[in-house]
């Protein structure tokens, strides 16, 4: 079988640390699928890249075929077939959102025209960078050879919570747990949605909210344990979440290279004004539905009461001013 070739970006940070042996022992792309890994960072980070590219070698794995270390654009991006895209600009003490945002927007900006000139148009992207979602779209707009669908930000790491919160109040497997939703940004405005979960206790599927049978639980404490579940973790360990969001980046990866079958994902995808009135352009995480095609479809038809549709307009309200500000940033 032919290699693929997958960028991961941000390649000697922590993510990255804890990403880069699951691609490489076939966890993501499949156990027979032969991967060219190449890793791109910073030019600063390329002495403690080259020790990542060490101990891979040292990891002995039958389906790395080649690893490629740089800091150029036009080589990390040559004929790639996914893209993972986690280096950032971290926040800095006393830095505003807006100036994260438009150092964001330089660096996602040329990685965008990097993907337009140099992947192959068949890529798959997602995003992990924060602020993802409108990393994600600005990287779009760069790359205006490579289809729309073709574009994602990372919100399973938010699912992956939930479901989790949720098997654990209710005493099941994690994977008793389907169908949890992650609605718009991956910041503290997203709305973890429970009201479509279905959960099997004792063999039998319901409702998640029949089987937690606490309606004040679902619409407070678990909303904002996922939505605070990041800051969480730094507070605890004074670094942000790496094993778990390297997890979910394969998760994410995984479900769009092979389909997720009747599993609905949440990923951070285009908006096309439908079917939730959720404006058009955005990148915004929805409830999809991926086909063995590797297309994702987003699940339609959902009810969307009014505090569901308070919570769903206030996160894109949010993303629609993040948009707002990179894209004047664009201009200059
Ligand atoms: P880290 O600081 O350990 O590593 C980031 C790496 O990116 C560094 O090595 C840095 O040199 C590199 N980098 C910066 N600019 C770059 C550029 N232009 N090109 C290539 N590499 C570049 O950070 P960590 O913990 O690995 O997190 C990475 C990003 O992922 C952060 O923005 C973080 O906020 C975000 N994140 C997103 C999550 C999500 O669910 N969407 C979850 C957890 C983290």
């Amino acid at each position: 079988m032919d290699s693929i070739r997958v960028l991961v970006t941000g390649a000697a940070g922590q993510i990255a640390y804890s990403l880069l042996s699951s691609i490489a022992t076939g966890e993501v792309f499949g156990k027979e699928q032969p991967v060219e890994l190449v890793l791109l960072d910073i030019p600063p980070m390329m002495k403690a890249l080259e020790g990542v590219v060490m101990e891979l070698q040292d990891c002995a794995l039958p389906l790395l075929n080649d690893v490629v270390a740089t800091c150029d654009e036009a080589v990390a991006f040559a004929n790639i077939d996914a893209a993972m895209l986690v280096g950032a600009m971290p926040r800095r003490e006393g830095m505003e959102r807006k100036d994260l945002l438009l150092a964001n927007v330089k660096i996602f900006k040329s990685q965008g025209a990097a993907l337009d000139k140099y992947a192959k148009k068949t890529v798959k992207v997602i995003v992990v960078g924060n602020p993802a979602n409108t990393n994600a779209l600005i990287c779009k707009k760069y790359a205006p050879s490579i289809p729309a669908a073709n574009f994602s930000a990372m919100t399973r790491l938010d699912q992956n919570r939930a479901q989790a919160q949720l098997a654990s109040r209710l005493s099941v497997p994690v994977n008793a747990v389907q169908n949890v939703v992650i609605w718009g940004n991956h910041s503290s405005t997203q709305y973890p949605d429970a009201r479509h979960a279905t959960a099997e206790v004792n063999g039998v599927t319901q409702r998640v909210h029949d089987a937690v049978k606490d309606d004040a639980w679902l619409h407070n404490d678990f909303i904002k344990c996922i939505q605070q579940r990041g800051a969480a973790v730094i507070q605890a360990r004074k670094l942000s979440s790496a094993m778990s969001a390297a997890k979910a980046i394969g998760d994410h990866m995984r479900d769009w290279w092979f389909g997720a079958g009747d599993r609905w994902v949440s990923m951070a995808v285009t908006s096309d004004g439908n079917p939730y009135g959720v404006p058009e352009g955005l990148i915004f995480s929805f409830p999809v539905t991926v086909g063995a095609d590797k297309q994702w479809k987003i699940v339609e038809g959902l009810n969307i009461n009014d505090f569901a549709r308070e919570k769903i307009e206030l996160t894109a309200k949010e993303l629609a001013e993040e948009r707002d500000m990179a894209l004047e940033a664009c201009t200059d």
